[in-house]
This record gives C-alpha cells, sequence and structure tokens, in this order.
C-alpha cells in the first residue's frame, strides 16, 4: 500500500479508537504497515498513513516490530529535547521538533492485552510522533511558524520537480 503524502486530507483526520476482539482487519492492517514501514524505510507508521483512520501505531527502532493499538500517552517528563524529524508522509523534509525525552505509553497488543511502554530518546521520539499522526498532527503542525513556512517552500519545491 501507498503512504499517503502531504497534503492528503486523510492525514487531518482523528482516528478512531480499535477493539482487537472484533476488528477481523487489524492483522492484515499491521502486516500491510509494518510492510511500508520497512520498505520506506521509517522506525514508525501509523495506520491513517495509509488512509486508514484507526488508531494502530507499528514502530521499529531496535530491530523488533512492534504494534500498539489505542496507544495513550500516560506520563511524559518535564525534559524535553529539540532535534530533526522526519516524516514518510511528508517525504525529503527534516524540521527540528521539541519532545519529551521519557514518555510512558499504554495502549493493547494484537490480543487485546494491556500494554505499557516505558520510552526514552528516540523510541519515545517515535510514539509522540505516531500518536501524533492518530489525531492529525503532522510534524509540519509542530514546528515553529518559520520552520513551517521554509519547510512548505521546500517541500512543495521537491513535489514541482517530481511533478
Ligand atoms: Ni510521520
Amino acid at each position: 500500500m501507498r503512504i499517503l503524502e502531504h497534503p492528503n486530507p486523510a492525514l487531518k483526520q482523528r482516528s478512531l479508537e480499535v477493539d482487537p476482539a472484533s476488528d477481523t482487519e487489524l492483522r492484515t492492517l499491521v502486516a500491510a504497515m509494518a510492510c511500508a514501514m520497512y520498505e520506506a524505510p521509517g522506525v514508525g507508521l501509523a495506520a491513517p498513513q495509509l488512509g486508514v483512520v484507526k488508531r494502530v501505531v507499528v514502530y521499529d527502532v531496535d530491530d523488533e516490530l512492534y504494534a500498539v493499538c489505542n496507544p495513550v500517552i500516560v506520563e511524559r517528563s518535564e525534559e524535553s529535547e529539540c532535534d530533526e524529524e522526519g516524516c514518510l508522509s511528508v517525504p525529503g523534509i527534516g524540521v527540528m521538533i521539541p519532545r519529551s525525552v521519557r514518555v510512558t505509553c499504554e495502549g493493547v497488543d494484537l490480543d487485546g492485552a494491556p500494554v505499557r511502554i516505558e520510552a526514552e530518546g528516540l523510541l519515545a521520539r517515535v510514539l509522540q510522533h505516531e500518536i501524533d499522526h492518530l489525531d492529525g498532527v503532522l510534524v509540519l503542525d509542530r514546528c515553529s511558524a518559520e520552520d513551517r513556512r521554509d519547510a512548505i517552500r521546500r517541500y512543495n519545491e521537491i513535489h514541482e520537480q517530481v511533478g
């Protein structure tokens, strides 16, 4: 499946919670998400990036694939860190974005069992980024107004060249 790119309106929608017990398409969706993520390649992907407005994310920052449904950040460190961040839906663009250094994320796995992830560094950043996607928030919405103008100008230039 093709990863949707900004400014596709599907990327701005708020995704809906899933129920792993009754959602028979969940495993197929996660397989397609993992496939698209590895092919890109990227370290995380959210279902709305494939046009599916469900609260499902996949990530692999440490050579292991994880899928989390209905992820919520329940705790975050006050300490934040600004770093360059890219997004498969805004290809070719990196923007500086502040994120909490540590987060605790809760959700359920594909069997509906609760999961709790204590994350820091890159994993914490990836989780915050992917959960943003579930709320229709892109990196362009998280950076400074100046960076946003600059990023959109560069993005449009790249896209005009590609056609
Ligand atoms: Ni992204």
